[in-house]
């Protein structure tokens, strides 16, 4: 007998507590069925749900790891598209809230990506010059465009090795969607800063010149992360006056002025890894989403380390944060009875391009 689909709307008016013993016990119910992985931005109150946690890179390997027939992703849509990629046949990954995307990822889609490749060809060669690098942050089609003409995949704490990769298949890199990654990778390997243009997708050419294309290492999707944006320069000199002897510590998708005064630069788990790290006592600003700093400071404060959001105003993934406890409890519950709900599933032609560009990234990293 087919199993019915236990309505969400049951769920939205529970209180989050009710939801924590719902989750508790689902979760037992499903047993090694299931494993639920949790991106460091999560929220607390799901966050400690995760069997697993990490930053994108270490969620990726981790889904092609694991052998648990449901898959259940608490971050955002393109990170469950890439644990559907690299699972196994006949595993299934599950978003609990659809609605859980990446504002950035939106920022590039495959028609505008096609166009800048077409426009592209009317200046150069691109199969033999340009490789396509997109950042993780990504609808798969992207990936999968970037699978099909000589590209790869990255992500914020492999970007540098993946760099180097692509320019060893061919002169020039189009990075995308994030510029500020691409911009910061490309500053640390000693491009010159006049040598990495911003490709604009809604001009023609970019809005660049025939020369200007011609010229540049790397092409700069004109696209950024709402959150990261935020954080400001004054942020950190205005800290450093009152903590001369503090330290910085930033997301690669902060701007470059950011990244430039910061004293360390790196991924979710590197930025964990790094305060892990410090001595004692040691006082850190953080720029990064408001989840991951508060866990950490908390998580630090018995050892008396001080730790400190970058921003004055709250800077949180709202999109991630659409995973809440009434949306993991209504997930769990319904696998618990058979039926599947919010099932990620890339078609398999576009599965199958996708791959081919994050096993290259997979062989690098
Ligand atoms: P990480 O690669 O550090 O997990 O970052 C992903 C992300 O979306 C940051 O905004
Ligand atoms: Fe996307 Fe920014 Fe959220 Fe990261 S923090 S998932 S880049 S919107």
């Amino acid at each position: 007998m087919e199993a019915t689909t236990i309505a969400f709307e049951r769920y939205q008016p529970l209180a989050d507590d009710a939801c924590e013993a719902r989750i508790l016990a689902a979760r037992a119910g499903l047993g090694k069925r299931a494993v639920i992985l949790g991106h460091h931005y999560q929220r607390a109150d799901v966050y400690k749900h995760a069997d697993l946690t990490g930053d994108s890179l270490k969620l990726s390997k981790l889904a092609a790891q694991t052998q648990s027939e449901y898959i259940v992703f608490c971050g955002v849509h393109f990170m469950a598209e890439v644990a559907d990629i690299l699972s196994k046949p006949g595993q299934v990954t599950v978003l609990p809230d659809l609605n859980a995307g990446c504002s950035m990822a939106d920022m590039a889609n495959l028609a505008k990506v096609e166009r800048a490749w077409r426009e592209l060809a009317q200046v150069l060669d691109p199969e033999r010059h340009v490789t396509p690098v997109t950042y993780i942050n990504s609808a798969a089609d992207l990936k999968a465009f970037c699978g099909e003409h000589g590209g790869v995949v990255c992500t914020s704490s492999n970007t540098r090795s993946i760099l180097e990769w692509s320019f060893a298949q061919r002169d020039k890199v189009l990075f995308f969607p994030d510029q500020h990654l691409g911009r910061w990778t490309g500053y640390l390997m000693n491009i010159p800063l006049a040598e990495m243009l911003v490709w604009d997708p809604d001009e023609e050419l970019g809005g660049l010149t025939p020369q200007q294309i011609k010229m540049a290492k790397v092409l700069l999707w004109k696209g950024h992360c709402s959150v990261h944006q935020m954080f400001q320069p004054q942020h950190i000199l205005r800290w450093r006056e009152q903590n001369p002897s503090g330290m910085v510590v930033s997301h690669p998708e902060c701007k470059f002025d950011v990244c430039k005064l910061s004293d360390y630069v790196g991924s979710t788990e590197f930025i964990i890894k790094t305060i892990t790290a410090s001595p004692p006592g040691t006082r850190w600003l953080v720029g990064t989403e408001l989840n991951l700093v508060n866990r950490i400071a908390e998580q630090y404060k018995a050892q008396g380390k001080v730790i400190q959001f970058m921003a004055p105003t709250v800077c949180m993934c709202s999109t991630m944060a659409r995973i809440d406890p009434q949306h993991l409890a209504w997930t769990l519950e319904n696998l618990l009875a058979g039926d599947i709900v919010n099932q990620i599933r890339v078609p398999p032609h576009e599965a199958e391009l996708a791959r081919i560009a994050l096993d290259r990234m997979l062989a690098v990293s």
